[in-house]
């Protein structure tokens, strides 16, 4: 059940689906101070929308961790390159909202840009070195964008929680950076990377895939299990690895490789041979379609 809303702040804006839609910062703000008077722990999953089973999976675990659940849905656009999807990026409040209160979430915060970034908006974080590998590669300014988006969220929603995702590993490693940095005091949890039963990791990006695309897009997740396998079978030279994944992708005519690589989790710096606790990730085009994914190795590796 959803926690009673403070005696003394009135939620102006509309209704849906029974989650309280709050699109103004300050109203935010307010809220979320009247909760953590009365003690209760605010859990907040930060999203651009178009939920899918992935974000719910956060939703959920928020919900079982929380006494109030705040989602964000703001399409995030310092995050998006001038030639990226940022216009056409998937938007559906009212099914997102209907999503939100199946899993019983209280609040939906979606600010408009314009609250986020006004006119005379300059400032920025940046956290060097994490954001410069990987994705922050093909994709400069990306996680700068990031990062400031869930400094301000957080800011503005004040919880005690933040959820998020390893599928997005990169971007999960430089927010927990972001936080020791800044000695932000929030708890982080990253769940586990939620999967099509054929193994592709939900997107809200593979909504763009033709049928093709979409049929060809599994080779992200068959590659990683290659991977899995081949270091079961004690090939522990990352250069192997890779170059196996490789030919596995390349078969497939819609992909184009951006980059596979086999990282420390703690830095991101290329490691030359499997160790327990490096993270493999890759990013792949499938048609016009950007798709990323990566396992952690949990085991214990016997070479
Ligand atoms: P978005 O892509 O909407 O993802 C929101 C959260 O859901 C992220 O933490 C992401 O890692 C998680 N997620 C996405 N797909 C998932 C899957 N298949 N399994 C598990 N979790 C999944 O990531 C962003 O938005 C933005 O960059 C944001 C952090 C909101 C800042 O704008």
């Amino acid at each position: 059940m959803s926690p009673a809303l403070p005696k003394n702040i009135k939620i102006k804006n509309t209704r849906k689906s029974g989650v309280k839609i709050i699109r103004n910062i300050k109203e935010m703000v307010t809220v979320s101070k009247e909760y953590r008077k009365k003690n209760k722990t605010i859990g907040f999953v930060p999203t651009m929308g178009a939920l899918h089973q992935g974000h719910l999976s956060l939703i959920r675990q928020a919900r079982k961790d929380n006494d109030v659940v705040v989602v964000s849905i703001f399409v995030n656009p310092t995050q998006f390159s001038p030639r990226e999807d940022f216009k056409k990026y998937p938007r559906n409040l009212k099914k997102d909202a209907r999503l939100c209160k199946q899993e019983g979430a209280d609040i939906i915060f979606c600010p408009d840009a314009k609250q986020m970034y006004p006119a005379n908006y300059h400032t920025y974080v940046t956290v060097e070195k994490l954001s410069e590998v990987l994705c922050g590669k093909s994709r400069p300014g990306h996680f700068k964008g990031v990062a400031t988006v869930v400094a301000k969220l957080f800011n503005i929603v004040n919880p005690d929680i933040a959820y998020f995702g390893q599928k997005d590993a990169q971007q999960a490693i430089i927010i927990k950076k972001m936080f020791a940095d800044l000695s932000l005091p929030v708890e982080i949890k990253v769940m586990p990377t939620v999967r099509e039963k054929d193994g592709l990791a939900l997107s809200s990006r593979n909504v763009y895939l033709n049928k093709q695309e979409r049929k060809d897009a599994v080779v992200l997740s068959q590659s990683l299990n290659m991977a899995k396998h081949l270091i079961k079978r004690k090939i522990l030279d990352s250069r192997k690895i890779i170059k196996k994944m490789n030919e596995l992708i390349k078969a497939k005519k819609t992909a184009k490789i951006d980059y596979i690589s086999i990282v420390d989790l703690k830095n991101l710096e290329p490691i030359n041979r499997i160790r327990e606790g490096c993270l493999i990730a890759l990013a792949v085009r499938v048609g016009r379609t950007r798709l990323i994914d990566n396992i952690i190795l949990k085991f214990k590796v016997k070479s």
